[in-house]
């Protein structure tokens, strides 16, 4: 088993989802004592159960990323339990849905950039705190190849992924002097429930012709594992990462890459 995040405590959000279970197991193996958050404290249930069957270190917490006191309180929780926070995974997100802008509702606009751009912001703050005060550590915030590029229909997914990438270069530029680096991680569509949803969005009429279509388009012919978003995600966390900072990492099989 590796040891390489011995010592070290990492808040990961959204950790009940399809990339933050993965992540949040990846860091406990390695090592770190988790503080696993997500809004669906059933999910969340679930994956503290397993992780603590397997002799981890996890605190759970029902918390909205999108609310300033909630997440106050998931790094209060986090020195309390832990003595302290090295590592902020922000993972939690949401699609929104799929519609052209015309017809997109303001509500659920206004809900994706809550919870994809100020939770993202939120984290930040409160965490950044704590891992000053640990004489640095390491941010990864999960932004998307929709931080990059467009796609029709998506345009509060793709406004709020531009942004968490803007949101990271600026805690970057902030941050690099007291030792914490602050990278974003692209992923292309990963299997799982976003892209299941997003597919049945895109073609409701016929959602397994969207993931063919979805997955003919990658140039390795195939959407990505979270085993492969996680394995960048623990990357950038890590000490062999030690001069990465302000980056956005596509982890997308070449899919930006080409026309
Ligand atoms: N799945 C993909 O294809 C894909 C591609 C690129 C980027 N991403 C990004 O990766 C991240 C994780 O995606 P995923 O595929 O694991 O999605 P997912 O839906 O499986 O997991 C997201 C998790 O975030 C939680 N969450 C949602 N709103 C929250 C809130 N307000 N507070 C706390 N938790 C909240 C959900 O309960 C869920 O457990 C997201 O930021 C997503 O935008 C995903």
């Amino acid at each position: 088993m590796s040891t390489v995040f011995e010592g070290k405590v990492a808040i990961v959000t959204g950790a009940a989802g399809e990339i933050g279970a993965v992540t949040a197991r990846q860091f406990c193996e390695g090592g770190a004592r988790l503080v696993a958050v997500d809004l669906d404290g059933r999910g969340l249930t679930t994956l503290t159960d397993a992780l603590t069957r397997d002799g981890h270190d996890v605190l759970g917490l029902t918390a909205d990323v999108s609310a300033t006191a909630d997440m106050a309180h998931v790094v209060d929780q986090a020195r309390r339990a832990f003595g302290g926070v090295d590592i902020l995974v922000n993972n939690a997100g949401v699609e929104g849905v799929v519609e052209p802008i015309e017809s997109y509702p303001d509500d659920v606009f206004d809900r994706v950039m809550a919870i994809n751009v100020k939770g993202v912001f939120l984290g930040m703050k409160h965490a950044v705190p704590a891992i000053q005060a640990r004489g640095g550590g390491a941010i990864i915030n999960l932004a998307s190849v929709a931080g990059v590029s467009g796609s029709a229909g998506v345009c509060a997914y793709n406004a709020s992924k531009h942004a968490v990438i803007g949101l990271t270069r600026s805690a970057a530029a902030q941050l690099g002097a007291v030792g914490i680096r602050v990278n974003a991680v692209c992923p292309a569509p990963v299997t799982g429930r976003m892209i299941t949803s997003l597919e049945t969005g895109f073609m409701p009429e016929d959602p397994a012709a969207a993931r063919a279509a979805g997955e003919a388009n990658n140039p390795m012919q195939r959407y990505a594992q979270p085993e492969e978003v996680a394995n960048l995600v623990t990357y950038l966390a890590g000490p062999t990462a030690s001069f990465l900072n302000g980056g956005a990492y596509m982890v997308d099989g070449g899919l930006t890459a080409k026309l």
